[in-house]
């Protein structure tokens, strides 16, 4: 062979009127109408980049992904910033967050509910939830926590004098590791800590990359400043692993080794706030109203595909009720679900976040059903264009089971059928099988029953619903947190959580 005769590239002229000075004053035209673009690292072929989980093909963002120097330099940045952002009045840091609130919920609510749908795979209600209502509730009150934070002081002073308590922020940066199945919670934990007029790096979920660079811009045109709240995506173990080394850093539960690993690097005692899943509960006694029951099931452990840290996926049935009308209920309910693109409004379901979560659920399936667990709906899925799987109840005879006992992070109910003679006994198996304590519900229409479960399981979660489905708590109404392996149970929501990020000096003065 031999290749074909070499010439140099020709170069134009680009006359008046000529068709290429047109081609090129149109490619000119179009960049300066797209601009800035974004260009992504590209390594082995590969742009981190966010499939969609309905539509893995396409993808809704390219991002790149933090290096160590870049990681070095928003730690250094945000470290710079700290002073004047922690000695800002805090009117002027409440109106930052009031603004940032006001433009959730105005001027960025659809494009932010989009980014969740298409990114994060929530249909348009729950998105409602997440992206318009909570993170708009998280930042709002937050400012009034934190003002009602700020006014609890001694009230006692010896004649001559005042005490008074100042509310500082902690020292050095708080790491922010968000998750990505609430684009609020991707809101809430970088700006709970600014609030109170800390500096943070905010590593977002390689899954909800776009919806939480969203909420950094919102952040940013509220007038939070330039390194108050640093958004660095990257891979999650090395960009979390060079804050932990760093000596300044306050961070999150199950990083709870490395950071003790580190400890002789820190000058303090860091605070770990974290929020790392459940297992959590539904019983059914024979005394619940059984059609608000199975409704409540339904909605507890299917809705946003079983991806809220609280959903239900353990069900304690009494025999009496799962035979005379909560079983089929439950069933017919689940059979009527609408499963597909969760951008259309009709799908009560969508896809699962991503390939791992997908093999993972229908793995556990598969686990349970090896275990000798039956399959009563559900237990497949389809991944040809997106991740969905069909909402799952498997039934067991062993309430130690696998499914049981470990977070599965998807839409699977185990149930246990409970003798109706056997409440202490069931109840003591919600307390011991698993070490997960985050949300539960209890349904009866007699309250000695209520009462009786709810001293049982003291312990078994950190919030608990009489007869409604154990997700969905509110901003100021309902606390969020859970305790054992569910984490350090700070309250999401509260004032508590807010106690968290600071760090109070008593002040006495002599007149
Ligand atoms: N706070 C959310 C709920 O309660 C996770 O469902």
């Amino acid at each position: 062979f031999k290749v074909p005769a070499i010439d140099n590239e020709p170069m134009r002229s680009y006359p008046p009127g000529s068709p290429e000075r047109a081609a090129l004053q149109a490619a000119i035209l179009e960049m300066e109408q797209q601009l800035p673009f974004e260009v992504p690292c590209i390594v082995n072929g590969e742009e981190p980049s966010n499939p969609m989980p309905h539509d893995h093909q396409n993808h809704l963002c390219t991002y790149h992904e933090a290096d160590e120097g870049t990681v070095a330099k928003a730690i250094d940045g945000a470290l710079a910033a700290k002073a004047e952002w922690e000695a800002m009045p805090w009117n002027d840091r409440a109106a930052i967050f009031l603004k940032a609130a006001d433009l959730v919920s105005g001027k960025y609510r659809y494009k932010l509910m989009a980014a969740t749908i298409l990114g994060q795979g929530k249909n348009v209600w729950q998105a409602e939830i997440d992206a318009a209502a909570e993170l708009a509730d998280f930042l709002r009150f937050g400012v009034k926590f934190v003002e009602e934070l700020y006014s609890i002081q001694p009230g006692k002073n010896a004649a001559g004098s005042w005490n008074r308590t100042e509310y500082r922020a902690l020292e050095g940066f708080v790491l922010a590791v968000s998750p990505f199945n609430f684009t609020a919670i991707g809101g809430n934990l970088p700006g709970a800590p600014a609030i109170v007029g800390n500096v943070v790096v905010w590593k977002p979920s390689p899954a909800a990359t776009y919806s939480n660079y969203l909420v950094h811009k919102i952040f940013a045109e509220a007038g939070v400043p330039a390194g108050v709240i640093q958004f660095v995506p990257g891979p999650p173990a090395e960009v979390v692993a060079q804050n932990i080394a760093h000596p300044d850093t306050f961070v999150f539960k199950k990083l709870w080794k490395d950071i003790a690993n580190n400890l002789d690097n820190y000058r303090g005692y860091p605070r770990i706030v974290g929020e790392t899943g459940g297992k959590n509960f539904h019983l059914v006694h024979k005394s619940a109203e059984v059609r608000n029951a199975a409704l409540q099931t339904v909605r507890g452990a299917f809705e946003y595909q079983g991806q809220k840290c609280s959903a239900l996926s353990r069900l304690y049935v009494s025999k009496y009720l799962w035979e005379n009308g909560f079983k089929d209920q439950l069933l017919e309910e689940i059979a009527k679900i609408k499963i597909g693109a969760p951008q259309d409004w009709t799908n009560f379901m969508g896809p699962v976040i991503g390939r791992p979560a997908f093999d993972k659920i229908l793995g556990y399936v598969q686990k349970a059903k090896e275990a000798g667990g039956e399959v009563l709906i559900g237990g497949t899925g389809d991944d040809s264009k997106g991740y969905y799987v069909k909402p799952t109840v498997i039934l067991t005879k062993d309430p130690n089971s696998v499914t049981m006992r470990e977070e599965i992070f998807g839409p699977v109910i185990t149930a246990y059928v409970y003798d109706d003679d056997k409440l202490d006994e069931t109840l003591e198996l919600i307390d011991t099988t698993t070490d997960y304590a985050l949300t539960g519900a209890i349904f009866s229409t007699d309250r000695s029953v209520l009462i009786k479960a709810t001293n049982r399981l003291r312990n078994a979660s950190g919030n608990v619903y009489y007869n409604e489905k154990c997700t969905g708590a509110v901003v100021g109404q309902q606390p969020f947190g859970g305790a054992r392996g569910s984490g350090t149970n700070d309250k999401a929501g509260s004032i508590n959580i807010f106690y968290r990020f600071v760090s109070p000096r008593s002040i006495k003065e002599n007149f």
